[in-house]
């Protein structure tokens, strides 16, 4: 999936953030997300996040479901640093900045990938040597900077094709396979000793030879002796088959299986990107279907130990990167467009307290 090469770098406002309003009486305190994530003794819920100070229904629903988020777009290598050794932290200040006044987790995205990375790394023609130099200068910028505000970082994302091998990429091509564990090295050698270190990627979730690429990469770091903490599971799913997915949401045993394949490894595992997309519009039906694929997947974490949280890809369908990408396919989040929550949300939720059943 490549929609975060395009994903558009929304202007973000101003970094005053809207001041909290009272709960409405139907947001009570049992109906949260992350609270019922922590009674199931797991570390988080976050989504996707992209400040908008004019959306103060998004404020509020932070507040009361959230307790983590992951930067969309502020952290990449294009924002970071966009010219040799010139970083630019505007936006992504503004972000550690939000995550340090509403107390929460910040999944810091991310260090090393081949997308939404400047010419001036993937066009430089720099030798091996160098490479790795640049490679160690922008971990150890951001990882300093962003000492305590990281609870996890993706060290590397999207090393793998669909069929397991490594993808061609400026990394890939001129370090070799080495380029992972070096960067998970740099990265455990300036971020803070509590920040879990993780490698992300999708279709994970059902392609069982990309799966086990992800497991010959875990293993590949921990052979070098070098730390890493979790691998993400995107889960950019569907709930019918469309045109960019012929492969609807599997079963809980499917998603069971793909996240012991890396767990069983001794890491922990998230699902960082969910969302479960369908062809629009919406009909009743098929907003059930979706709740009945957000309910497996929050089962399927809550059943293996390992899987400390999940991450969703934003909070309304009115933002979500999917039409601009996939045009007629969408409605893939817990919230619709009118921040409304959907038949999803309670599936999700239902799923989060599968334990308790
Ligand atoms: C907030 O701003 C965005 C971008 O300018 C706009 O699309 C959206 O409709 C605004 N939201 C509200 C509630 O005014
Ligand atoms: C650094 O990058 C920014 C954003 O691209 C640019 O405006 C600025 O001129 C650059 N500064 C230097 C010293 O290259
Ligand atoms: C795996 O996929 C990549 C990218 O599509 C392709 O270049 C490569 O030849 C494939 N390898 C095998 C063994 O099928
Ligand atoms: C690049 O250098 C690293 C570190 O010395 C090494 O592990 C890797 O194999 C080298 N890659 C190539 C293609 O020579
Ligand atoms: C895995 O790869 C094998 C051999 O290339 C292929 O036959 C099989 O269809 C692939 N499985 C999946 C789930 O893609």
């Amino acid at each position: 999936m490549r929609f975060s090469s395009i994903a558009v770098s929304l202007a973000l406002a101003s970094s005053a953030i809207a001041a909290p309003s009272k709960p409405k009486p139907n947001d009570d305190c049992d109906d949260s997300l992350y609270k019922s994530m922590k009674k199931a003794g797991r570390s988080f819920i976050g989504t996707a996040l992209t400040i908008r100070t004019n959306e103060t229904r998004e404020q509020e629903i932070v507040k009361a479901d959230f307790n983590s988020f992951t930067p969309e777009n502020a952290m990449k290598w294009e924002s970071t640093e966009p010219s040799r050794n010139n970083f630019t932290f505007e936006d992504a200040d503004r972000y550690a900045a939000y995550a340090k006044k509403n107390k929460l987790q910040i999944h810091c995205h991310n260090f090393v990938w081949h997308s939404q990375l400047p010419a001036w790394v993937s066009n430089g023609g720099f030798d091996n040597k160098t490479l790795i130099a640049i490679m160690e200068n922008h971990i150890k910028t951001l990882a300093t900077r962003y000492k305590d505000v990281c609870t996890r970082w993706d060290v590397v994302n999207e090393a793998l094709n669909d069929n397991g091998t490594y993808r061609s990429s400026v990394w890939y091509d001129t370090i070799g396979d080495a380029f992972l564990p070096i960067a998970f090295r740099f990265a455990n050698k300036y971020v803070s000793k509590n920040t879990e270190l993780f490698y992300n990627d999708y279709n994970l979730e059902y392609n069982s030879n990309k799966t086990a690429g992800a497991a010959r990469i875990v293993k590949l770091i921990k052979s070098y002796g070098v730390r890493i903490n979790g691998v993400g599971y995107q889960a950019h799913l569907t709930s019918e088959a469309t045109s960019s997915s012929p492969s609807p949401t599997p079963d809980q045993k499917t998603l069971e299986t793909a996240l012991r394949a890396t767990s069983d490894l001794g890491v922990d595992v998230v699902y960082t990107e969910v969302d479960v997309r369908m062809n629009t519009p919406s009909t009743p039906a098929k907003l059930k279907v979706q709740a009945d694929a957000f309910e497996r997947i929050a089962k399927s974490c809550i059943a293996v130990k390992r899987c400390i949280g999940m991450t969703v890809w934003g909070i309304s369908d009115k933002y979500s990167w999917i039409p601009g990408v996939f045009p007629s396919e969408g409605a893939a989040l817990l919230w619709d467009d009118k921040y409304v929550k959907k038949p999803a949300y309670s599936g999700f939720l239902k799923g989060i307290e599968s334990r308790n059943n």
